[in-house]
């Protein structure tokens, strides 16, 4: 069966690289991919990305199954213009998607819920932004409303920092820009919410709208310099699993926060189909509470993740995709390899506030069982192969303990090259520790 990945970053690549080895897939295609699966001979690249074409595109190519990696297309209604058209795909709806799409959106879903989250406000207006933050003071963190590839999000450690989050996201405009009107739901809004104390993970799990599942637990390291300082990124890299999430840790997100999620969407009358990522602050006393909801994968954690996933993917999406009122997660039982998997970044100069691109790269190693260097920002041009973006790459290593997955991963880093990379040199430390 014909299989086609939308996205192009890193965690594509290894949502490519895992459906390919089932022995019910004759070929993948990737939308629009990146240089590491042009290279691959068991990859096809499809330039298109806008949604109508890309399934008229799957229609006329006869394919059978479709997996959205990042938010964009699932926020701009690829599952629905898909299933529409009789198309078997696995993400969620464009309203169910608003749980990422509107922070809004999704503080407000766990307030009616009951779901562990931090405390928080909505403010389209400044003055009020303002006022609260001065009542509340510091830490405290500021978000805006909307996709903004995690940097809509400031941590803000003294309230000076607040108040120039609040002018950032909202503009210091007066209040009545936006009060005088009922364009209240096109005014740039923002959450305002309790900082939270504890360890994070990350929790993914895939719903079929009903059944749900949960994949290996990991940790992703947020911030561009060792010792978790600097700017915020995408992520610098990952590793699965995530001994923060413990059998107990595990049970209680099963239970206080992945079911009753679902169970309110299902109400709500938007069943949740796709993979659905929990972002948990795991407080000493092994609390959970929610600190965002994403309607997909994370990147870079699916590249540890599927670098330890035994199960055919595929059987485990055709499943969770089968037609009816639900899918069939429920004869599902996911195998993992035992080992650890590690992953390192490696991003480009000027990442994460102006990626340089154009630089040549050298030194990528083979594949090998225990190491696999999934791309991201990459695109073969002139026969070489240059960066085209922030995070480039992601050296995958799998090893018996999280020190020699390390190790593993770093001895593979060592070899490659570009002008202006950086990565971490600490990935992992928390579970080394
Ligand atoms: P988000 O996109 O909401 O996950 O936020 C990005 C990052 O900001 C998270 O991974 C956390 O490191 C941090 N963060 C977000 N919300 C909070 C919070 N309420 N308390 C502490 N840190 C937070
Ligand atoms: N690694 C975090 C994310 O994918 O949002």
């Amino acid at each position: 069966m014909k299989v086609l990945v939308v996205g192009g970053g890193g965690r594509e690549h290894a949502l490519a690289w895992k459906l390919a080895q089932s022995p019910r897939v004759s070929r993948v295609y990737v939308a629009p991919g990146n240089g590491g699966t042009a290279l691959d001979h068991r990859f096809e690249c499809i330039d298109i990305t806008q949604v109508v074409a890309l399934r008229e595109w799957a229609v006329t190519n006869g394919i059978s199954l479709t997996v959205v990696g990042p938010e964009g297309p699932l926020a701009a209604g690829l599952v629905d213009e898909f299933r529409t058209h009789g198309l078997r795909v696995f993400g969620p709806t464009r309203a169910a998607a608003r749980l990422e799409s509107s922070k809004a959106f999704s503080k407000a879903f766990m307030k009616r819920h009951g779901i562990p989250t931090a405390e928080y406000e909505t403010f389209t207006d400044p003055v009020a932004a303002h006022a609260y933050v001065q009542q509340k003071g510091a830490p405290i963190v500021v978000k805006a409303d909307g996709l903004a590839a995690g940097k809509g999000v400031v941590v803000a450690m003294t309230v000076p920092e607040a108040h120039a989050a609040i002018d950032a996201m909202l503009g210091a405009a007066t209040p009545a820009t936006h009060a005088a009107s009922d364009a209240k739901d096109t005014a740039p809004r923002v959450v305002i919410e309790e900082f939270l104390h504890g360890e994070e993970a990350s929790f993914i799990v895939l719903c079929d709208g009903k059944n749900v599942t949960a994949l290996a637990s990991s940790q992703d390291h947020k911030r561009l310099l060792d010792g978790d300082q600097g700017p915020n990124t995408g992520g610098m890299g990952a590793y699965s699993p995530a001994p923060v999430v413990t059998a107990d840790v595990h049970a209680r997100a099963m239970r206080e926060i992945i079911l009753p999620t679902l169970k309110g969407m299902e109400k709500e009358g938007i069943a949740y189909t796709g993979f659905l990522y929990a972002g948990l602050m795991i407080d000493a006393g092994g609390r959970p509470k929610t600190l965002e909801f994403n309607c997909r994968l994370g990147d870079p954690e699916t590249q540890p993740i599927l670098l330890r996933l035994k199960s055919d993917l595929f059987g485990v999406l055709w499943a969770a995709t089968e037609p009816g009122l639900h899918g069939r997660l429920d004869q599902v039982d996911l195998q993992w390899d035992r080992r650890t998997a590690l992953g390192v970044v490696l991003a480009a100069h000027g990442y994460p506030a102006s990626p340089r691109t154009g630089d040549v790269i050298a030194g990528l190693p083979a594949e090998a069982d225990d190491c696999v260097v999934f791309h991201a920002a990459t695109a073969l041009r002139d026969r070489a192969l240059r960066t085209t973006g922030g995070r480039v790459l992601c050296v995958t290593a799998l090893a018996d303990n999280v020190r020699l997955a390390q190790q593993r991963a770093y001895e593979a880093v060592r070899g490659i090259s570009f002008d202006g990379m950086q990565y971490r040199r600490d990935i992992g430390h928390r579970a080394v520790k």
